[in-house]
C-alpha cells in the first residue's frame, strides 16, 4: 500500500500484477518439483517374475512395510536430533548465564555442587552442663546448618539434661531414647551396666540416623567432648578420603597420644595419620559400615568389639597430629580410668587448618604405605635413653625398635606415652609403628624388620 501510495496508481498496479504472476509461477515450479520428487520416489520397475496378482499384493504389503519403517526410522532419526538441539541450546542459555553473573561479579549467585550432608550425633545422658557445654562449642564453630545438623541423642531420661537441650530451640534436633528398661547384666559383670546401657544407647541412636533419618555418614560425639575450630572442616575434608579408599573404615578427630609434649603442636595441626587402632571420640562412619555393624551390635564394650579383628577387618582410621577433640568427662562411666594420667592433657588443637583445600589424597593406601614404610625404614635407630637426653640433632626421624611387649610398655611408660594394646594393636600404632614428637624430633616406636603382625595376645 505504502508503494501505490508513493508511486503513479497505474504503474503501481502494474508492478502488482506482475508480482502476483511470478508468485503463481514460483507455485505451479514448487507443485511440479513435488510431483517429479514423488514419482521418483514411489516408482519402482516392474519385475517380470511377478506377474500374479498375489505377488503384485505381496509386493505392495512389503514396500508398504518398507516404507513404514524408513519413516519410522526418519521420525527417530529428527526426533534424537530435536532433543540434542534443545539440550544444547539449554547448555548454552546456561554457560550464557554464568558468564553474564561472572562479569557482573554475582558468581556467589551460581548454584554450586550439591553439598554433603555430615550430621553430628550427640549421645547424651544425664550431664546437664556437660551437654550445654559440648553443645555451645559444637554450634560455636558449625559453618552451617544445612550441611552440619545437630542430632541430640538423650538416654537416661532425666529431665533437666532434656531442658538444657531443649533450650537451644531449632539450632539442634532433639531424639530420646525410648527403652529406659533395667537392662539384663551378668552377675559377674554388675559394676559394668552403664556400658551396657551405653551400647543400647548407641544402637538405638545409629539406627535412628541411617534407617530413619537415611544418612549417608555421621560423625559421632559424646557429651563430655570440646572439638576444635577446625572440626567440621576437618570431617568435611576426610569423607572424600573415607569414601575414596575402602580399606579406611573411619576417621578420627582423636590422637590417643596427643598431649602437648608429644605432638608437634608448632607445625603439626594439618598433618594427618592413618591408624590401625579405632580411637573413637570423636569420630565418623558410613552408612555402609553401619549396614554391616549394625545387625551384630554388642550389648556392651561396643568401643573394644569395634576393634576387634572380626569387626576391623585389617582396616584402618585417619586421626590428626593434633586432637581435634578434648574429653572433659572426668566424671563417667569408667571412672576417668585413665582421665589424670593422659585423657585430660590431650591438646586441643587450636588454629584452623583448611582442609578442604588441601590435597589430602596422600592418606589412600596405595600412596601411604610404600612412603610411610620407607620413612620409618630409613630412619636412623635409636635407644630410649638417647631420645630423653635431648643430644640428637634435630631435623631428622629416629626409630626406637621394640622386639617384645615388655620393651613397648617400658619404652611407652618412660616417655609418657599410652602403653595398652587392645586386640594386640598400640594406640596409634600403624603396621605396629607407633608415632609421636618428643624434644622437637620425629620419633618411631616401631616393631623389628621380622614383624609378622598384631598379636592379639598382647594387652
Ligand atoms: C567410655 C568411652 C566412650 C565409650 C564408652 C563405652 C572414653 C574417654 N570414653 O565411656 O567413648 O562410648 O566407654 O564403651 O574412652 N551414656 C548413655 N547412657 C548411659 C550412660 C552414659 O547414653 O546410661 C552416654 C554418655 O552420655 C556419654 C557416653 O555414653 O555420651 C559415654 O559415657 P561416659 O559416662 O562419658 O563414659 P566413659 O567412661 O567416658
Ligand atoms: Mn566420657
Amino acid at each position: 500500500m505504502i508503494c501505490c501510495e508513493m508511486l503513479n496508481r497505474k504503474k503501481c498496479y502494474e508492478f502488482l500484477n506482475m508480482r502476483k504472476k511470478q508468485l503463481l509461477l514460483l507455485k505451479l515450479g514448487i507443485v511440479a518439483w513435488l510431483l517429479v520428487v514423488y514419482v521418483l520416489f514411489t516408482y519402482q520397475p516392474s519385475t517380470p517374475h511377478l506377474t500374479q496378482d498375489g505377488d503384485k499384493a505381496q509386493s505392495l504389503t512389503h514396500q508398504v512395510d518398507k516404507l513404514e519403517s524408513e519413516l519410522r526410522k526418519q521420525s527417530d532419526f529428527y526426533n534424537s536430533l530435536v532433543e540434542r538441539l534443545r539440550s544444547l541450546q539449554k547448555q548454552q542459555e546456561e554457560q550464557k548465564s554464568r558468564e553474564e553473573a561472572e562479569d557482573l561479579g554475582l558468581q556467589d549467585l551460581i548454584p554450586e555442587p550439591p553439598i554433603q550432608v555430615l550430621p553430628v550425633l550427640l549421645i547424651a545422658c544425664n550431664r546437664e552442663s556437660a551437654v550445654r557445654r559440648s553443645l555451645d562449642l559444637l554450634l560455636k564453630y558449625r559453618p552451617n546448618q544445612e550441611q552440619f545438623p545437630i542430632i541430640v541423642s538423650q538416654d537416661c531420661g532425666h529431665k533437666p539434661t532434656r531442658d538444657a537441650i531443649m533450650s537451644y530451640g531449632d539450632k539442634v534436633q532433639l531424639i530420646q531414647q525410648p527403652d529406659l528398661s533395667d537392662i539384663d547384666v551378668p552377675v559377674k559383670e554388675k559394676k559394668f551396666k552403664g556400658y551396657f546401657l551405653i551400647a543400647r544407647h548407641y544402637r538405638w541412636a545409629l539406627n535412628q540416623i541411617f534407617q530413619k533419618f537415611s544418612y549417608e555418614a555421621v560423625i559421632i560425639v559424646e557429651d563430655d567432648l570440646d572439638v576444635a575450630p577446625d572440626f567440621y572442616e576437618y570431617f568435611s575434608a576426610t569423607y572424600q578420603i573415607l569414601r575414596a579408599d575402602p580399606t579406611l573404615w573411619c576417621v578420627s578427630a582423636w590422637n590417643d597420644n596427643g598431649k602437648p609434649n608429644l605432638v608437634d603442636i608448632k607445625n603439626g595441626s594439618s598433618i594427618l595419620y592413618r591408624t590401625d587402632f579405632f580411637p573413637g571420640l570423636g569420630w565418623m562412619m558410613t552408612k555402609e559400615l553401619w549396614d554391616e555393624l549394625g545387625p551384630k551390635w554388642p550389648r556392651s564394650y561396643w568401643d573394644d568389639w569395634v576393634r576387634a579383628p572380626e569387626q576391623r577387618n585389617n582396616r584402618a582410621c585417619i586421626r590428626p597430629e593434633v586432637s581435634r577433640t578434648r574429653t572433659f568427662g572426668k566424671k563417667g562411666v569408667s571412672n576417668g580410668l585413665f582421665y589424670e594420667k593422659y585423657l585430660k592433657q590431650i591438646h586441643l588443637n587450636e588454629v584452623f587448618v583448611p582442609f578442604t583445600k588441601l590435597n589430602l589424597t596422600y592418606l589412600i593406601k596405595d600412596h601411604y604405605d610404600p612412603v610411610f614404610d620407607r620413612e620409618v625404614q630409613n630412619s636412623q635407630v635409636v635407644s630410649l635413653s638417647e631420645v630423653k637426653s635431648d643430644r640428637l640433632s634435630q631435623g631428622n626421624s629416629y626409630k626406637i625398635v621394640y622386639h617384645t611387649k615388655d620393651i613397648f610398655k617400658r619404652t611407652t611408660k618412660a616417655l609418657g606415652l599410652m602403653d595398652d594394646f587392645k586386640a594386640g594393636v598400640p594406640r596409634t600404632g600403624y603396621h605396629g609403628v607407633v608415632s609421636f614428637f618428643y624434644g622437637g624430633r620425629r620419633i618411631y616406636l616401631a616393631p623389628s624388620n621380622n614383624w609378622q603382625g598384631y598379636n592379639p595376645s598382647w594387652s
